[in-house]
């Protein structure tokens, strides 16, 4: 497909049916969203019987706002409904995980048998380590198996998890480690990214000199080399994991046991712990994997390709797939180890059915240029799913076109950290899609739009997403800090959830997401959001990746501040700078109207991101305001900031 043909794909189409022969397959039939609909909590206990319940609920839901239990008087163990009873059934052979190494020709297969004798080990280990139900464990991994392990292993003794994604700082991991009082840490030597190790062990003696209640460290041994050594703090994997007992007799706990808790930015500078718990959750991420997916355990080979330290790889990579009994791909590089077209060959060589990423790498891989994916076969690929940020229309369809060759289902799925699993999605064979939508709430999901009052509002107009009624998979709430937990999310229209998400209703009243709040702009009166005018930038033919923020203005209140990356070179760029900037902000005046004009766009090599790749508009508009920078721990690369501070600078001169 060429680019002027996608352009007028992208003018022409606004949906797309499902295909009868999918719809026909689809696990989620058209009458799921009645029968959810007729009884909510009804409809969810009869979710709850895929978990393997030791004792079978007799309560569903019991709801004192802002605190939900559900299922609360059922007891289940975690890691035996994963693991273990797969295998009981008989399916021990089937393989969990293909493990994809960053090095190509690397990796491991492990089965469901083997996965529960690595269980079994591990818990086996933290025990003789002193792991004990409701300990806190944190785990600041790699993207290898003992990952997995370790989780499991941890929820498997009724203890909990606390994930730090590997990429964050000593500082940041022992922030989370205090806040938590973690007691044990599993963590690597060091990953492997690109061929070249990056040691771990490094941050983790760091952070733990000022978190002394930190009685041991499991260390897997993933790079190799040198590491310092604590004696008798300090254990390795494969000294202490391998030589114990492969059978682990697990107990039973109750459902709203908790299971993890995830740190997550707020508006403040203090991450806030967001925790989950057991029955529940576990509802509502296999129920999200098996008809948003459509997952058919037989058949599909799963490949969600987000780090294990993110609620994305929680619950779509470890907890719902694995209750489900799919097989998975579990790749530890980055897109590029091994060279641009590395993810292609991984989907080829194992045959990988359903892939689900994040925006900003759809637009990554876009950038690369659609050759690197045409050399490979991707046929068996039949439903794909985009999360994390709304997706622009230009990488949705390139994404449709380039990756899914035009037959594959996409669903965009919106949620949260705090919502556990998927809450806003299409569903593959029922709902026609939208380049750009969520479209519907999940069956079971009662979610509004609501104006400043809290009033819904009708089609064709914007206001604040809120979820308004309680679902299985919501957080519990902030570890340690329940008063937090109801002003943030319970206080600013009584009695719903407020997701902190702008959200408006088509004429057809399908749901777009339109980012965080804090990113609508409100321009001399004129309510716009930084994603549409973003959508706009992208929209035009040399524009890479943009981020607008509205930065306070003297005359408008708020005026657009853009930043953006090109697709040709930054010499390139510099050439004809003046020339570029006033096209793009015709161009955006130009699709949305004058008064989205960027005051001033900033031409930029890379955008700032988080380490989950999200880009850090609160941290842009700070450049753009030159107000100080403030917590910058979860940036991806912190020069970029200083670049684009620079950039900020020289650019003032040539300001209208
Ligand atoms: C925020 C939550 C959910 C796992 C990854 C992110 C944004 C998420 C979408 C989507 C538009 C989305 C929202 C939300 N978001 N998915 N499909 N369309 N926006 O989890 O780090 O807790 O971030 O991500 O703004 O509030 P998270």
């Amino acid at each position: 497909m060429t680019e002027a043909k996608l352009e007028a794909w992208l003018e022409e189409t606004r949906s797309f049916a499902p295909s009868a022969e999918f719809s026909k397959q689809a696990n989620a039939q058209p009458s799921i969203y009645a029968d959810a609909a007729a009884d909510p909590v009804a409809w969810w206990r009869t979710q709850a019987d895929r978990l393997a319940w030791t004792t079978a609920p007799t309560k569903s839901l019991e709801w004192d706002l802002p605190n939900a239990k559900w299922f609360s008087d059922g007891m289940l163990n975690a890691s035996y409904t994963c693991v273990d009873r797969h295998v009981e059934a008989g399916n021990g052979d089937k393989v969990a995980y293909h493990w994809v190494a960053d090095a190509e020709g690397e990796g491991r297969t492990i089965t469901y048998g083997e996965l529960q004798k690595l269980v079994a080990q591990a818990a086996n280990a933290l025990t003789e380590l002193g792991v004990k139900e409701g300990d806190r464990v944190a785990v600041y991994m790699p993207m290898i198996p003992e990952a997995v392990v370790a989780m499991l292993a941890v929820v498997r003794l009724g203890a909990i998890h606390s994930v730090v994604f590997a990429g964050f700082s000593a500082e940041a991991l022992s922030s989370r480690i205090l806040d938590s009082d973690c007691q044990f840490v599993v963590t690597a030597d060091g990953a492997f990214r690109r061929g070249t190790p990056s040691p771990l062990k490094p941050a983790v003696d760091e952070a733990l000199e000022s978190c002394p209640n930190v009685k041991a460290v499991l260390v897997v041994r993933r790079t190799g080399g040198e590491v310092k050594w604590n004696e008798g703090r300090d254990y390795w994997w494969h000294d202490v994991v391998e030589r114990q007992s492969d059978e682990h007799t697990c107990k039973s706990f109750p459902s709203e046991q908790t299971m993890f808790i995830m740190y997550t930015s707020g508006t403040t500078a203090k991450p806030k712990g967001i925790y989950h718990t057991t029955g529940g959750y576990l509802t509502h991420v296999s129920a999200t994997h098996e008809y948003i997916f459509d997952v058919k355990p037989e058949t599909d080979v799963c490949w969600t390709a987000a780090d294990i330290g993110w609620i994305t790889g929680h619950s779509y990579i470890v907890y719902g797939p694995l209750i489900n009994g799919v097989t998975q791909v579990m790749y530890e590089g980055l897109p590029d180890s091994g060279g641009k077209d590395r993810w292609w060959k991984i989907i080829a060589e194992n045959k990988v059915t359903i892939l689900y990423t994040a925006p900003t790498t759809i637009r990554t891989l876009m950038k690369w240029g659609h050759e690197w994916p045409q050399g490979h076969d991707l046929s068996s690929l039949r439903l794909l799913g985009t999360v994390g940020e709304p997706i622009n229309p230009e990488a949705w369809m390139w994404y449709r076109e380039y990756i899914g060759g035009g037959k594959c289902p996409i669903v965009d799925t919106w949620w949260q950290t705090e919502t556990g699993g998927i809450l806003i999605t299409p569903l593959p064979g029922i709902t026609a899609t939208k380049p750009g939508a969520a479209m519907t709430p999940f069956p079971g999901i009662d979610a509004d739009i609501v104006d400043n009052d809290g009033n819904s509002v009708g089609n064709g107009e914007g206001g604040y997403l809120v979820i308004t009624a309680p679902w299985p998979g919501m957080t519990r709430g902030i570890y340690g800090d329940p008063e937090r937990f109801k002003e943030t999310y319970w206080s600013r229209f009584p009695g719903k959830y407020f997701a902190g998400d702008g959200a408006k209703r088509d004429d057809d009243g399908d749901i777009w997401l339109l980012g965080r709040i804090d990113d609508v702009m409100n321009i001399s009166g004129h309510r716009l959001s930084t994603t549409e005018v973003e959508h706009a930038l992208v929209g035009h033919p040399s524009v890479a990746e943009a981020a607008v923020v509205g930065a306070s203005d003297e005359t408008t209140g708020q005026a657009i501040v853009a930043f953006v990356t090109l697709k040709m070179s930054a010499e390139d760029a510099s050439e004809d700078q003046v020339i570029v900037i006033e096209e793009l902000r015709n161009h955006v005046a130009k699709v949305i109207g004058p008064i989205a004009k960027p005051r001033q766009i900033i031409l930029t090599p890379e955008l700032p991101k988080t380490r989950s790749g999200k880009i850090m508009r609160r941290l842009l508009r700070d450049v753009a305001e030159n107000r100080s920078l403030g917590d910058v721990t979860t940036l991806m690369d912190p020069t970029v900031v200083n670049m684009i501070a620079g950039l900020m600078d020289s650019d003032a001169d040539s300001e209208e």
